[in-house]
């Protein structure tokens, strides 16, 4: 059977953020025209995944009302007219089934993928982290291929990676690949966040995941660890050190992950989105340019 499930957390407070996401989630912050989970989503679904897991918490109610369908708002766009706007809400009617649960304590992302398995069972399945979106208005398809190799090599974990500056492996999960690299590798290890100094590569999980359900033995195994909390990098680990086949998968220039987990990378990811509008990008062009000579 085909991988069609995929796991999103959106349970995290999105601290680094505030006061933005005091009283809306981080998820549900607008990257250019739309708000950073409605491009997950569309990735997902493009990438042929059709049942949707949000692992969410406290505050975190406005993501299912953007999934839900809105006959109000609809009949009233047709009543006065305005057919441009209903198509802003076409992606209401994409082929996508959504599930909703929530992680009843922060103990980190590891335990919200477990959060999961009761939904998920015995199968195969994606996880795509809500604050991360792959590449500027082209839907990445790299989840598909992601899928189509670990069915391929009958693999445990495949992950997405991305070179980052040296300087910067001490915020994410780093890869030990077994051989040279290439776009698609073998993974040895997975170190979540270690010093520049231990970090045995630049490669960063660019938050896109495909496991095999042997990922919820691991985690239910799993300690907490950096930050005091339960790692999903840990368990990963775990799967690979009991025999488990671990891919890697390098992100392409296009396919670049846009971070909305803080304000550097979120005002620049904004930054990036509103330039590459179609309508609105060649003149905000001019008008950061006239800024830009002005300072
Ligand atoms: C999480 C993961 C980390 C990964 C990162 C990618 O970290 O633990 O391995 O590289 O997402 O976004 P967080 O950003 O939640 O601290």
């Amino acid at each position: 059977m085909p991988i069609d499930i995929a796991v999103v957390p959106v349970a995290g407070h999105g601290t680094r953020l505030l006061p933005a996401t005091k009283s809306q989630p981080k998820e549900m912050l607008p990257v250019g025209r739309k708000p950073v989970v409605q491009y997950i989503v569309d990735e997902l679904s493009h990438s042929g995944v059709k049942r949707l897991l949000f692992i969410t918490g406290p505050g975190k109610t406005s993501i299912e009302n953007h999934f839900d369908l809105n006959p109000e708002l609809i009949a009233l766009l047709r009543e006065t007219g305005k057919e441009e706007q209903l198509q802003e809400l076409a992606f209401e009617r994409q082929q996508m089934e959504y599930f909703y649960t929530r992680q009843r304590r922060q103990l980190g992302l590891g335990h919200a993928v477990l959060c999961a398995e009761p939904f998920v069972g015995s199968q195969p399945f994606v996880v795509a982290l809500g604050d991360s979106i792959l590449g500027v208005n082209t839907k990445s398809n790299v989840v598909e291929r992601m899928v189509a190799e670990f069915e391929r090599t009958n693999a445990d974990v495949v992950i997405a990676f991305e070179e980052v500056p040296r300087e910067e492996v001490v915020h994410y999960g780093i890869a030990l690949p077994r051989e040279p690299v290439g776009d698609i590798f073998e993974l040895q290890d997975v170190i979540e966040k270690p010093s520049v100094a231990e970090a045995p590569s630049n490669l960063a999980v660019a938050a896109r995941y495909v496991f095999s359900p042997s990922i919820f033995a691991a985690l239910a195994k799993t300690e907490p660890g950096k930050g005091g909390e339960i790692q999903l990098t840990d368990a990963i680990r775990r799967v690979l050190r009991e025999g488990g086949k671990g891919i890697g998968f390098k992100l392409s220039h296009e396919e670049r992950r846009f971070d909305i987990g803080n304000f550097e990378s979120y005002y620049q990811s904004f930054v990036e989105f509103a330039l590459a509008d179609p309508d609105y990008g060649p003149k905000l062009k001019q008008f950061v340019r006239g800024l830009l000579d002005n300072s």
